[in-house]
């Protein structure tokens, strides 16, 4: 998740481990490196958990410093976190070594590919990037360039990458590519720098380039050229990077929670990243729950805690219409204690960003015991919960710190609809072109949402005002419904402000008698577009609390003006269907609880009395 490339004085291993300490943030579970020594011999050090392990093996191995290096810091996605899978990726001949950052979507294939040419290839780790590194490799024994044997290899990727390599023939070069991925320049005097975001070099320059899509850079120590994947050279921009390196810890981000919140539409695109091709959905991963066990399974149930069990049942109101199959929500917690019935015809699926959940993980334990067939919906690699279950299916949001979930929350809820329509197309529920529409909204997913995150400024003047409020409603219906429980955990956890959500249609049994002049009540408004809309429902709601002198903060539909005469505010969300409305819809109620815990001065990534990863029972 983190990238560093040096090209300069013979103090590579210093500059990389302090852009690597300032990268940080961006979190990472393994770390490493690779440098040229003054003699032209390559060196590579990588290890698996926190810098100080990769800098205590380093003191003890007295690495041989040099003028030109590459440093990483990763977050598994192919290959669990161990030394192996850690980054420098050596060539064939141990000459080059290379470092990834991003998902290559077509690395079994090219794998496939490169096993033809060269069966003789021996792979050191399970890693996509390994592939990149090997392809890289034997592009330079042909070309003898290394900027060349890059160029090669970067068109034949699919996915999202940045790359940088280095090689023992070309002492003082190092080569980057990106797409879809982030990579800056950063320029010295004497020397150069890569990464993944200024924080890298910003010690040590505040001159900065950009590299924009599918270009290709070689720094040396008094050169830089950025040519396109072609080798045809492009224009270039430099800016002036205007943090001091304190503001540099989080990425010039207020806080972690912030970067992650706008890290959200990434996080949906990178979870659907080759699962979907030509409209249907591929994965792979599940075939231990093969097609023969998933037309058997009678029923499904959800486990999970908190955000993750919010998530599940968005699961369940999709899998029921889409495969028509029976699913309930369980959290983990209940579910161990209540004589569940289940057997080895139901399938339990565990939603766990962490994977560490105690409750969950027992509660999967459980489920075996009883003959459930499990599959675990999971954000870091080689943790426990996907040890224990039959199957996993990642979501690629990327490390996630800030203790309250927020980009981990939409990318579950992006891989339980993937393998909703999964389930659907297996059972033969839903056709080909129904999949294909399907598929189709949720990739538009994320760049509405980006849409959505950029009203940021008028959500955090709305919270501003809001600062003293004491208690807070969160209204909504249906798929609306998990959104409004979620908006007010939110607020709870962050602001430490009593908040409840309800369905609106259980308003008027009971809740009602909480509105009286000036509670505010946030409502998810569903569209008024579709036959069955539930829109005059909660219009009709919006009205009742409204006559009790309820604030209505409406979060509405592109264009639906029947909110207007009834809401205080309107916040607005793009066109999408019922199921899809919620990814949308949460985004806002994110921003508005951070944005009011930061205007209380509260600490909005450390919440008091909670854990990212509750590991007891
Ligand atoms: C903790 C966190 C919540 C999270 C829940 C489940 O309570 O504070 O934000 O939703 O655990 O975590 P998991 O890692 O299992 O998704």
């Amino acid at each position: 998740c983190g990238i560093v490339g040096y090209v300069g004085a013979d103090q590579s291993v210093e500059v990389l481990l302090g852009g690597l300490r300032r990268l940080e943030y961006r979190g990472y579970d393994s770390a490493g490196l690779a440098v040229i020594d003054p003699h032209g011999d390559l060196h590579t050090r990588k290890r698996a958990g926190k810098l100080q392990v990769l800098i205590d093996d380093l003191d003890e191995s007295n690495l041989q410093n040099g003028s030109t290096g590459i440093g990483h810091t990763r977050w598994a996605t192919h290959g669990g976190p161990n030394d192996e899978n850690a980054h420098p990726h050596l060539g064939d001949d141990g000459k080059l070594a290379l470092i990834h950052n991003g998902i290559i979507e077509n690395f079994s294939e090219l794998k496939a590919e490169l096993l033809a040419e060269h069966p003789e290839t021996v792979f050191a780790s399970e890693t996509d990037s390994e592939v990149a590194a090997l392809l890289v490799g034997y592009q330079y024994q042909q070309t003898h360039d290394l900027s060349l044997a890059l160029r090669n290899v970067v068109g034949r990727l699919h996915g999202a990458f940045t790359l940088l390599v280095l090689h023992e023939d070309e002492p003082g070069v190092v080569v980057g590519a990106r797409r879809n991925s982030p990579l800056v320049i950063g320029l010295g005097d004497g020397e150069n720098f890569l990464g993944s975001d200024v924080a890298a070099f910003v010690e040590y320059t505040h001159r900065a380039m950009e590299i924009g899509q599918d270009q290709v850079v070689t720094i040396r120590k008094d050169s830089v050229t950025v040519t396109d994947f072609d080798g045809v050279p492009v224009e270039t921009r430099e800016f002036e990077v205007a943090w001091d390196a304190s503001a540099a810890e989080k990425g010039g981000w207020s806080s972690f929670m912030a970067k992650e919140i706008s890290e959200q539409p990434a996080a949906i695109a990178n979870t659907l990243i080759g699962r979907i091709s030509d409209g249907a959905v591929k994965l792979p991963e599940l075939d231990a729950l093969g097609p023969d066990i998933l037309t058997d399974i009678t029923r499904v149930v959800f486990l999970g805690c908190g955000t993750a069990a919010y998530a599940a049942m968005l699961g369940q109101y999709a899998i029921e219409k889409w495969a028509h199959i029976p699913v309930t929500v369980e959290l983990s917690h209940e579910f161990r204690y209540r004589d569940p019935v289940i057997d080895n015809r139901t399938l339990v699926v565990s939603i766990s960003q962490s994977g560490e959940t105690m409750d969950t993980l027992m509660a999967v334990k459980y489920a075996k015991e009883l003959g459930a067939r499990t599959l675990s919906i999971c954000n870091t690699q080689g943790s426990t919960i996907p040890r224990e279950s039959d199957a996993v299916l990642y979501t690629h949001a990327g490390p996630e710190v800030a203790v309250a979930s927020t980009k981990a929350f939409v990318a579950q809820i992006a891989a339980i609809y993937l393998f909703g329509l999964h389930l659907a197309s297996v059972r033969g529920e839903l056709d080909a072109a129904a999949v294909a529409g399907l598929t189709a909204e949720l990739a538009a997913l994320p760049a509405q949402l980006e849409t959505v995150i950029e009203q940021k400024d008028s959500i955090s003047q709305l919270a501003g005002w809001m600062v003293d409020t004491r208690s807070v409603i969160f209204l909504g219906r249906h798929a609306g419904y998990p959104i409004a429980l979620e908006g007010a955990l939110k607020l709870k956890e962050l602001a430490y402000i009593h908040a409840e959500g309800f369905a609106a249609g259980e308003l008027k049994h009971g809740p009602i008698a909480l509105i009286e002049p000036g509670q505010p009540v946030f409502v998810v408004v569903p569209s008024p577009r579709g036959e069955n809309s539930l829109h005059p429902k909660v219009i009709s709601n919006i009205q009742e609390i409204r006559a009790r002198g309820a604030r209505i903060l409406a979060i509405a539909e592109e264009g639906d003006v029947s909110v207007l005469p009834f809401a205080d505010t309107v916040i607005r969300i793009p066109l999408a269907s019922t199921l899809f409305e919620p990814v949308l819809a949460v985004a806002p109620l994110q921003i508005f609880a951070m944005e009011l815990a930061a205007a209380k001065g509260l600490d909005v990534d450390q919440p008091r009395n909670l854990a990212k990863s509750v590991t007891v029972e």
